[in-house]
């Protein structure tokens, strides 16, 4: 890192989200894109053509061939080790994308990797730094006791499953895979849940082959009396993603169009628009990753801030086999 230069980033897996990463970085003051890599040439060409970045197939090459301030990696589910142990090795921070691992078990690995290495590792959880969802964290004090917590994510998915339809490679299917926002929304307005209690499917495409989730509905408890319910489906239409929160005092919802606080009769208390995409999240993210390089500051998304993220969807998976309720407390180290 040179004193007053923009930071040098590299992004590993172009084709999917990582084209959104991409975006957020040409778009942020005081970053620069320093190479791209993506195992797809044809993905490859079109990054490398649009930018001028060098492009690497392989990215332990790219890290020894250039250097760069930062990495950014949005890659399919069991990759997220290798790309791990490679900044780990390297001594570069990593913002990865969610989740944070497969399964808590190698949580836990990644965390420990890292903090051993003593790299900062930060996760993409976008909702954190957008601005509506933010607003709904403080409207979330003026509600008075919040008795009922209900998140719906739901969409129709397009293509083929690849690897997001088997558990080695995926870690789970639509609850740990999209629903991993909501249920870092949920961790963030109420903290974790004392119980979860969970069902899911995989039936919604039957000419397909794949057996993760592809619908889920999980409720949840607190010990003060808060009850709720996520569902999470990437099998059905119309494509929704809303998170209610309800209080004695008032109510409040949230949705990519924006904030709406309401009081207990459902009058507007106050209504803001929300960005409509995730481009000013993205944004708002890799420059908190950027500021967190410059300043050695501990990144709000954390890779061990997102451990109860994880311990909540083990225990939802985990009470779908026991069929009972499960404590996610239990998958947290002490
Ligand atoms: N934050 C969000 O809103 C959001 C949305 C979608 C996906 N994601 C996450 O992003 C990650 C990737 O998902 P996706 O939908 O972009 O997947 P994808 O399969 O669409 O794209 C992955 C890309 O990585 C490339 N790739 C695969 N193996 C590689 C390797 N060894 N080295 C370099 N490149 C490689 C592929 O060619 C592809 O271009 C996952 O962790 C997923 O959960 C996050």
């Amino acid at each position: 890192m040179v004193e007053n230069e923009p930071l040098r980033f590299g992004i590993i897996g172009t084709g999917g989200m990582g084209a959104g990463h991409l975006a957020a970085v040409q778009a942020t003051h005081g970053m620069t894109l320093a190479a791209v890599c993506d195992t797809d040439s044809e993905a490859l060409h079109q990054v490398t053509s649009d930018t001028g970045a060098p492009g690497f197939h392989d990215f332990e090459e790219m890290i020894a061939q250039v250097p760069m301030d930062g990495l950014i990696a949005a890659l399919p589910h069991h990759l997220h080790r290798d790309i791990v142990a490679a900044a780990c090795k390297a001594r570069i921070p990593l913002l990865k994308e969610k989740p944070l691992a497969r399964n808590m078990t190698e949580a836990l690995e990644f965390v420990e990797m890292a903090e051993d290495a003593g790299i900062l590792f930060m996760l993409a959880t976008q909702r954190r730094y957008n601005p509506a969802y933010a607003r709904m964290k403080q409207i979330s004090e003026q509600l008075g006791h919040i008795f009922l917590a209900r998140g719906q994510y739901c969409f129709r998915w397009s293509r083929d499953f690849v690897w997001r339809g088997q558990w080695e490679t995926a870690g789970g299917g639509a609850l740990h895979d999209m629903g991993y926002h909501t249920v870092d929304m949920l961790n963030w307005y109420l903290g974790l849940p004392d119980w979860v209690d969970a069902e899911w499917r995989s039936s919604g495409f039957p000419a397909m082959d794949y057996d993760t989730d592809d619908t889920a509905v999980t409720m949840f408890g607190y010990d003060s009396g808060a009850i709720g319910y996520l569902l999470t489906t990437w099998a059905t239409t119309p494509a929704e993603e809303t998170f209610y929160l309800h209080g004695t005092d008032g109510v409040a919802r949230a949705d990519q169009t924006g904030i709406v606080h309401m009081d207990t009769t459902g009058s507007v208390v106050s209504q803001e628009p929300g960005e409509g995409s995730s481009g000013i999240a993205l944004r708002n993210q890799v420059a908190h990753f950027a500021q967190c390089i410059r300043t050695g500051a501990a990144p709000l998304t954390s890779a061990r801030a997102n451990l109860p993220n994880m311990a909540f969807i083990e225990a939802a998976y985990r009470s779908a086999a026991e069929e009972t309720r499960v404590s996610p407390r239990d998958f947290l180290p002490e």
